[in-house]
């Protein structure tokens, strides 16, 4: 089974929605797949309620957020990761733990940027990161590749040596999609055909 972490201290990044289409995605793919919300909000556990019966299925994992050594049925092959704003300390380097790879989503905005350089800082400080036992992939959220906003973003993460692995644009798509307890995945390919574009290389990564 693979973890993968889906974390910003920043609210409203795009946590939920990363984790969430992730989710989707790979229930697609025919992959068992369970997700943790480890947010308070439980706004991921919420989509999954509105989830209908006849897409792939996700379950959920019910273990208490500080649960240290969750029990997590063999059988899965993924456990998505979704995480509140503001985790730090203990509750971070627990959910590092269980992480192969983390997924961080950042706004190409001054203020998400400097919220997110502590976050980054920590994060490069963990042994479990150092040792290269939990990969980190950046993700350029709600943003175009070609705009003086992204080489910004680029820019800044220069220092961290994290390439930006996609950038999602910001669309309705992913909103509606939400309402209905879906993922871009579940979609008419048609509907969504830039944005399931823009996530290959995630998609790529998530192999790797
Ligand atoms: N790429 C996107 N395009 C349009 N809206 C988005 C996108 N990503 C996130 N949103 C919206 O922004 C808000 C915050 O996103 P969310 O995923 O809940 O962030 P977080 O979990 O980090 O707080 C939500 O209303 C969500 O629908
Ligand atoms: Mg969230």
């Amino acid at each position: 089974m693979q973890a993968i972490l889906v974390a910003n201290p920043k609210g409203g990044c795009g946590k939920t929605t990363l984790a969430t289409n992730l989710a989707g995605y790979l229930a697609g793919q025919n992959q068992r797949v369970m997700m943790w919300d480890l947010d308070r909000q439980k706004s991921s556990l919420d989509w999954l309620a509105l989830r209908p019966a006849n897409l792939p299925a996700i379950t959920r994992l019910d273990a208490e957020r500080d649960d240290v050594h969750p029990k997590i049925p063999e059988s899965n092959d993924w456990l998505v990761l979704d995480s509140p704003a503001g985790m730090h300390g203990k509750n971070l380097a627990h959910a590092l733990k269980l992480a192969h790879k983390v997924i961080v989503p950042v706004q190409p905005s001054v203020f998400d940027m400097a919220a997110s350089r502590d976050f980054l800082d920590r994060l490069m400080e963990e042994k479990i990161v150092r040792k290269h036992k939990a990969f980190i992939g950046i993700i350029g959220m709600r943003v175009d590749p070609r705009t003086r906003a992204a080489s910004t973003l680029e820019q800044f993460l220069k220092q961290y040596d994290l390439p930006v692995l996609t950038y999602l644009r910001d669309t309705m798509v992913y909103v509606n999609a939400a309402f209905n307890g879906k993922s871009i995945f579940d979609l008419p390919h048609y509907q969504a055909e830039r944005d399931l574009e823009q996530w290959q290389p995630l998609i790529e990564w998530l192999k790797t």
